[in-house]
């Protein structure tokens, strides 16, 4: 078999892509307050769905989990039910979604909450950085309180209902994001994790929060094949620190390769410019290798047996199309980075496609 590319047709459990690319997660910041995704959204994803698979915005999985203004959460009736016209409309559209979730940890403000509660994280060290809210404008991150350690069932068990949340919705399956500093990257790095119990210390303990958080997961699922990991090794975004990244991945994605997840997304950031490198020959399941790809170098990671597939994040924001304009070498339309978090559809649902009657699945 002669070796793939972008628009090789791939396989993640019982799903068959009908191409090599995964559009990334990429917060919008089109929800409601409360956590409600916009209708606007049917429509974003449904114009992506020739991805080969399409990972959706972090979405948080409990109330607490959110931290940034206009985000969803994928907990209540309310949000589940937009959440279920998304998957419906990407599937009618011939194309396949998972469900990111991100729970932010230590990095929010109180402003775009809508829960009281405070922010909650590893150990009670607050982010260096602000946040933008929209009633207040930029604001210094909240102080987050320390986790106890009995409350760590439950919080796992946030992301457990979650899937079976996003599940029923109609997604094909989850990702956790466990990268960009959010909250079980926190419980991963030296810097965040100060904890003297069974989840902080060695790099064994370190790594236990997103193992169990997985398993978790994967048991809600009642299958491993549904459930995606995302990391960033090294990634200094967030403020997060880690005094020896290489040890810490390594040893996390030894310990994750047997269970038959979905896939190992791994975001390379510059720190570690060998990264996948690194992590590939540890990791024999699929693998998706994401951060600044085109189509020549897509091309080439795949045909080296780098990865089996690539994650491509602000080229879908401005290519709903991008599988058709790679396969038609057509010139991309460039991204606008201005319309990344603002509210409405412009810059969000009113990009071209190469038909102009929206894409249409390879
Ligand atoms: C607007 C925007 C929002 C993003 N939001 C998320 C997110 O919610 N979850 C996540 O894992 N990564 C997020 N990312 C990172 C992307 O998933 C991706 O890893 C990154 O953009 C690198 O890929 P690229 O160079 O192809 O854009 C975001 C990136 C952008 C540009």
């Amino acid at each position: 078999m002669s070796a793939p590319n972008l628009l090789t047709p791939g396989r993640i459990g019982g799903l068959n892509l009908p191409n090599r690319l995964f559009m990334a997660p990429m917060t919008r910041s089109r929800a409601h307050a409360g956590g409600v995704p916009s209708d606007l959204a049917i429509d974003y994803y449904a114009q992506r769905a020739s991805a080969g698979l399409i990972l959706t915005e972090g979405v948080a999985p409990v109330a607490v989990g959110l931290g940034y203004a206009r985000t969803p959460t994928a907990e209540t009736p309310e949000q589940m039910a937009v959440w279920k016209k998304i998957a419906a409309a990407v599937h009618e559209k011939g194309g396949r979604i998972f469900m990111q979730f991100m729970h932010v940890g230590r990095i929010g403000h109180s402003a775009n909450r809508y829960t009281s509660e405070p922010l909650i994280t590893p150990s009670a060290v607050r982010a260096a950085g602000q946040i933008w809210t929209d009633a207040q404008g930029l604001q210094d991150y909240d102080q987050p309180r320390a986790i106890e350690t009995n409350e760590i069932p439950g919080i796992i068990e946030g992301f457990a209902q979650a899937t079976r949340n996003a599940l029923a919705a109609g997604f094909d399956g989850v990702e956790l994001h466990s990268a960009s500093g959010y909250l079980p990257m926190q419980f991963l790095s030296t810097g965040t994790n100060k904890r003297t119990d069974g989840y902080g210390g060695s790099v064994q303990n370190r790594i236990r929060f997103v193992v169990e958080t997985l398993q978790a997961m994967i048991a809600a699922a009642g299958d491993a094949s549904k459930v995606g990991i995302k990391i960033s090794p090294a990634m200094p975004f967030n403020d997060i620190q880690d005094d020896d990244p290489i040890e810490t991945y390594t040893t996390l994605v030894k310990a994750i390769a047997p269970i038959g997840l979905a896939f190992l997304h791994v975001l390379r950031t510059p720190p570690i410019p060998n990264i996948f490198e690194i992590l590939r020959p540890l990791y024999s399941g699929p693998f998706a290798a994401g951060g600044a790809f085109d189509l020549a170098s897509g091309n080439a990671a795949l045909a080296s047996g780098l990865a089996d597939y690539i994650v491509f994040g602000k080229p879908f924001t401005s290519n709903p199309d991008l599988a058709e304009r790679f396969a038609s070498g057509l010139e991309l339309t460039p991204f606008d980075a201005t319309t990344f978090y603002t509210p409405g559809a412009k810059g969000y649902i009113d990009y071209p496609t190469l038909t102009g009657q929206g894409a249409t699945a390879l």
